[in-house]
Formats: C-alpha cells, sequence, structure tokens
C-alpha cells in the first residue's frame, strides 16, 4: 500500500498536499472496511489478559485459589499442572485437547506415550472448573484454566509471575497420533527437539528456557533408565553423565529391570523449588534425561544459555515467562470456534 501511496502523492506533486492527505485517508478508511469485512465484525481475534474482565472478574482468583490448595496438598502438583499445559498446547494448539476422556467420537490423548502413567493433574483441572462454573457458568475455558493454573504453579513454586493472554476457546477433539509424535521424547535429539519446538513456532531459546521447567517435579526411571546402563547400545553408561551420581544415586533407585514406574527429581538439589539449579546441575553432568543434558553438550548455542541461565536467574525467569506466552500463544481457538466446556472431560452435548 505504502508503495502504492507514494505514487499517487508524486504524481499529484502539484497539488495541494493537504488535500491529496485528506484524500487518501478516507480512502484509506474505506478500503481497509471493506477489504476485511469478516475481520471487522469479529469483536476479538487475539487473547487478551483482560479477556474476562466483564464476563468473569474473578475468575483468575478462583484459578489462583484451587491451585494454592492443590499445591498445599502435594507439592509436585505445581509441575504435574505446568507440564500438562506444553502437553495439551504442542497438540493441536493450546485448547484443552488433553483433558478429554475418550468416548464414542474421540480417542483420549491421556493414553500417548508422553502422557500414560505419567500425566497428572486432571482432578485440580476439575477442581478449578467446578469452582469457576459456579461463579459463571459457561464461560471460561479449560483451556484458559489451564494456562492460568501453568502460570500458578510456576509462581506458587518460587518462579516467576507473568500476565496471562486470555480467551483461548476448546477444542472439539483429540489427537492421540499428534501427542505421540509432537511431544518431544527424553531420547530425542537435540535436533529433533529444536526442529519439534520450531513447529510451533519456538525457537532455541524457547527451548533451553522451557526446560528450566525441568527445576521441579519428577520422573519415572523409564525416562531415563538408558542412561543409566546402556546408553548407545554397546553397555555402557551415557558418559555426559557424572558416574559418582549415577552409581550413588540413580543406578540405586533405578535398577537395571524392574522399578519403571519409580520416581527421581529432575533437579536433585531444589527438587520443588522453581529455580536456576536445573541449569547448575546440566553444568555438573547431573542433568537427569538425556534431554536436558543434551542442551550443555551438544551444541554452542544452547550451552551458552545453559551457562547464562546457571549465572543470572534473573535472565532465566524473564526469558522464561515470555517464552510461557509464546507457548500459551500456540494456534489457540478463538470468536466462534470451539466451545467452552462445562465438563473438561467431554465435548457439551
Ligand atoms: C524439551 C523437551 C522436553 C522433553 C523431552 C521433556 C520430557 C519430560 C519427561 C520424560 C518427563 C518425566 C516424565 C516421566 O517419565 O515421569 C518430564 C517431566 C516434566 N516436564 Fe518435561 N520435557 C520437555 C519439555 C518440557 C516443557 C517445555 C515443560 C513446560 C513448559 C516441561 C515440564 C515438565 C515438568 C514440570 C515435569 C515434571 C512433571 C511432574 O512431576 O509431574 N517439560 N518431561
Ligand atoms: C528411545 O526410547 C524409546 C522408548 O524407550 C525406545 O523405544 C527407542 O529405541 C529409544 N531410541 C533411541 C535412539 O535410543
Ligand atoms: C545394549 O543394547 C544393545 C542394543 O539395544 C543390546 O544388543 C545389548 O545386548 C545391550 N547390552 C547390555 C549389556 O544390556
Amino acid at each position: 500500500m505504502d508503495a502504492v501511496h507514494e505514487i499517487i502523492i508524486s504524481k499529484m506533486s502539484g497539488h495541494n498536499v493537504n488535500v491529496v492527505v485528506g484524500v487518501l485517508v478516507l480512502f484509506i478508511i474505506t478500503f481497509s472496511t471493506h477489504a476485511h469485512p469478516t475481520n471487522y465484525r469479529r469483536s476479538i481475534d487475539y487473547l487478551i489478559p483482560q479477556f474476562y474482565d466483564h464476563s468473569c472478574p474473578q475468575a483468575a482468583k478462583i484459578v489462583r485459589a484451587v491451585v494454592t490448595e492443590a499445591v498445599a496438598r502435594d507439592e509436585r502438583m505445581a509441575a504435574s499442572l505446568l507440564r500438562l499445559h506444553f502437553h495439551d498446547c504442542f497438540v493441536k494448539g493450546c485448547d484443552a485437547s488433553v483433558l478429554l476422556d475418550s468416548s464414542k467420537t474421540i480417542i483420549t490423548e491421556k493414553i500417548s506415550n508422553p502422557n500414560r502413567n505419567s500425566a497428572r493433574g486432571f482432578d485440580v483441572i476439575d477442581e478449578i472448573k467446578y469452582a469457576v462454573e459456579k461463579e459463571c457458568p459457561e464461560t471460561v475455558s479449560c483451556a484458559d484454566i489451564m494456562t492460568l493454573a501453568a502460570r500458578d504453579s510456576t509462581s506458587l513454586a518460587g518462579g516467576p509471575y507473568w500476565e496471562v493472554p486470555l480467551g483461548r476457546r476448546d477444542s472439539m477433539g483429540a489427537s492421540l497420533s499428534g501427542s505421540n509424535y509432537n511431544i518431544p521424547a527424553p531420547n530425542n535429539t537435540l535436533q529433533t527437539i529444536i526442529t519439534k519446538f520450531k513447529l510451533h513456532g519456538l525457537n532455541y531459546v524457547d527451548v533451553v528456557a522451557l526446560s528450566g521447567s525441568h527445576t521441579i517435579g519428577m520422573s519415572r526411571c523409564t525416562s531415563f533408565r538408558q542412561r543409566l546402563y546402556n546408553q548407545t547400545g554397546n553397555g555402557k553408561p551415557d558418559n555426559t553423565l557424572d558416574e559418582h551420581y549415577a552409581k550413588e544415586w540413580l543406578r540405586k533407585r533405578c535398577p537395571k529391570s524392574g522399578g519403571d514406574q519409580n520416581l527421581f527429581p529432575l533437579d536433585f538439589v531444589t527438587p520443588a523449588k522453581f529455580d536456576n539449579h536445573y541449569f547448575k546441575n546440566l553444568m555438573a553432568y547431573k542433568g537427569l534425561l538425556s534431554s536436558d543434558e543434551i542442551l550443555f553438550t551438544n551444541s554452542e548455542k544452547t550451552r551458552k544459555l545453559v551457562k547464562l541461565y546457571a549465572e543470572d536467574n534473573e535472565k532465566f525467569f524473564k526469558q522464561f515467562a515470555k517464552s510461557m506466552i509464546k507457548m500459551g500463544n500456540i494456534s489457540p481457538l478463538i470468536g466462534k470456534h470451539g466451545q467452552i466446556r462445562k465438563n473438561c472431560r467431554k465435548l457439551n452435548r
């Protein structure tokens, strides 16, 4: 458009400039409203923190209150709710698809490899939804509840706080294959992980910062055992894993066979505190998952960030909040798309 205006202006260079500008402004106003009639009529087509300010001003408060209680009962719940949001956003966008149970038309994502036997917090989301529905029926989406719960979990565990853009709606379906293939696995290569993030508009900085979530929560032995006994198939442990740590802690907790579901903290120094110890552990070759340690060992650009965040907690917190907002904005359903589920586990009739 700018180029067109310049041509018009230069052709009319002999005339009064004010008249030309006036005509142009009118032209632009009429042109743009006619060019995008749907956008123009739609009340909102992006997420904003104030979305529920009039329809449910107490929404965020209710979410925080229920999350606070849940984390007081079980401190790991902060980690579980944070992870649930990630596993939602990487499958069809942040649309609460992960919450749907199987039904006639839906195969639940809860049975995917990344979720089966490890995704938790569904009952807490139900509890939040129940409390919010009581106050504002059919108004606040399950997808927004999960996003708020992830933010509150982070801040309650001692991490940063940020304003959450809102207005997501809930999906009409789920994707088991999406859950299996889009969510990175703990033994994926760094390149694969970066590619999986890139598919959602996230870059390597987001990969490193968001992996910092592993400063809280637990992992089952099955997700890292390969590193302890037979990393490359030659019968030897991962040589980027501190041998003393592996011998005195990890192999004791995770025998060569059996104990698949035994739990070990992702950050053994401060397992329930959201801080930058995760990055310090990586520098000491005490990352738990292969996907953690490779951030330090496999590429110069991610190693630099690991060092930066290990040295500067503030920088980690700032980038984490930024990257969480970015992740929360993955393909939301907006406007008339999707629905506001009454029960997060199933579609409205
Ligand atoms: C970079 C790729 C990632 C991989 C490969 C990965 C993998 C894993 C694995 C294997 C576990 C342990 C599951 C188990 O076996 O029990 C885990 C736990 C966890 N993940 Fe990730 N993750 C990644 C990124 C993220 C992101 C982006 C977030 C959040 C923004 C996140 C948050 C968490 C949390 C909080 C836990 C602990 C959950 C709990 O204790 O209930 N992870 N992750
Ligand atoms: C990664 O882990 C899965 C599940 O345990 C296993 O089937 C697969 O062979 C592993 N891949 C590599 C490259 O080690
Ligand atoms: C290690 O894994 C390889 C390939 O999966 C297998 O052939 C080998 O028997 C394993 N070695 C040990 C000591 O478990």
